[in-house]
């Protein structure tokens, strides 16, 4: 199954919604991103959230993520739980600040904004891939090599072995924008509050699916794209530790290909006439 991402998602969004969520919290299933052809193994909402993820064929420390969050008037922000419960389990999150793509590790010890603090527990660091990073009209995408964060706080990497087990994480995104953009630190806004126009959840994965013989490939291409950007913000981080990284690396949309509405309309009536001519005439 192929699904679109956020470059034609104005196009596409239909077939992810009828092609890609299953009643009742939905589960996880492959896709192709296609901006890199790579199959990804992921949980799709139908508001254009999406979780994804490939891990090498064993399994130990590290994996790449995808996330894409839907965003009211560029604000917003989406993340995973990777355990079943928003409190407890390592937190992934993105949000754009501007065209630059954020994206940071959280712990929550309870159901406030100041219980969700950056996650220091163990060390992790996220290496953005910039060919799935990005942020256009609709939606932010981050794509990352997620160095470290198959551990206590998460899955047990014995668990992609075992075709049948279902393990279940959990998503949360909210399109009210997060205290201060260009805070890698910065506080959360609530996803379950009124107007957030939020969501969350939970959805089982089979973590063998998400086993892929392209990872070392995909995830070789995260130090080299990803550094390879300039950091344009003081929120770049690679610090192993505090659980921080970012990249710059895509403009929005319409220069990355994609056509707005109203200049469609006009270049399929212009090549309508056009063909037309010969009859009129
Ligand atoms: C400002 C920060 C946040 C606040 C105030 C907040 C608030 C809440 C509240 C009140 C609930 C319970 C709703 C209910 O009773 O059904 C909840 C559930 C949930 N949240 Fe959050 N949340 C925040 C951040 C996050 C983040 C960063 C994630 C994941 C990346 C997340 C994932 C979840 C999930 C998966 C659930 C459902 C499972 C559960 O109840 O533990 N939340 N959140």
């Amino acid at each position: 199954m192929q699904y679109p991402r956020p470059r034609t998602i104005l196009s596409a969004l239909s077939l992810i919604c009828t092609a890609a969520v299953p009643a009742r919290g939905g589960s996880a299933k492959s896709y192709i991103d296609v901006d890199t052809g790579t199959s990804f193994f992921g949980h799709v909402e139908p508001s254009g959230y999406l979780f994804g993820m490939m891990t090498p064929q064993q399994p130990t420390t590290d994996f790449i993520a995808q996330l894409v969050v839907p965003l009211t008037n560029g604000a917003g922000w989406g993340g995973v739980s990777l355990g079943s419960s928003m409190n407890g389990p390592l937190l992934l999150v993105t949000w754009p600040d501007g065209d630059k793509v954020m994206t940071a590790a959280r712990v929550a010890s309870g159901y406030t904004p100041s219980a969700v603090i950056p996650y220091t527990t163990n060390p992790i660091a996220l290496s953005p891939i910039a060919q799935g990073t990005f942020v256009n009209s609709t939606h932010v995408s981050s794509t990352f090599l997620c160095a470290g964060c198959i551990n206590a706080d998460s899955f047990d990497p014995a668990w992609a072995d075992d075709e049948h087990r279902d393990v279940f994480f959990g998503y949360a995104y909210s399109q009210t924008a997060v205290d201060d953009p260009s805070d890698i630190d910065t506080r959360l806004s609530d996803h379950t509050a009124g107007g957030a126009a939020g969501s969350y959840g939970d959805f089982p994965v089979v973590l063998a699916n998400a086993r892929s013989n392209e990872y070392d490939q995909y995830a070789a291409m995260a130090g080299a794209d990803g550094r390879s950007q300039a950091p344009t913000s003081s929120a770049t981080s690679t610090a192993v530790g505090s659980a921080t990284s970012t990249a710059p690396p895509r403009p929005a949309a319409t220069s990355d290909g994609e056509i707005p509405p109203l200049e469609l309309v006009v270049l399929v009536v212009l090549g309508a006439v056009y063909l037309l001519q010969p009859f009129i005439a």
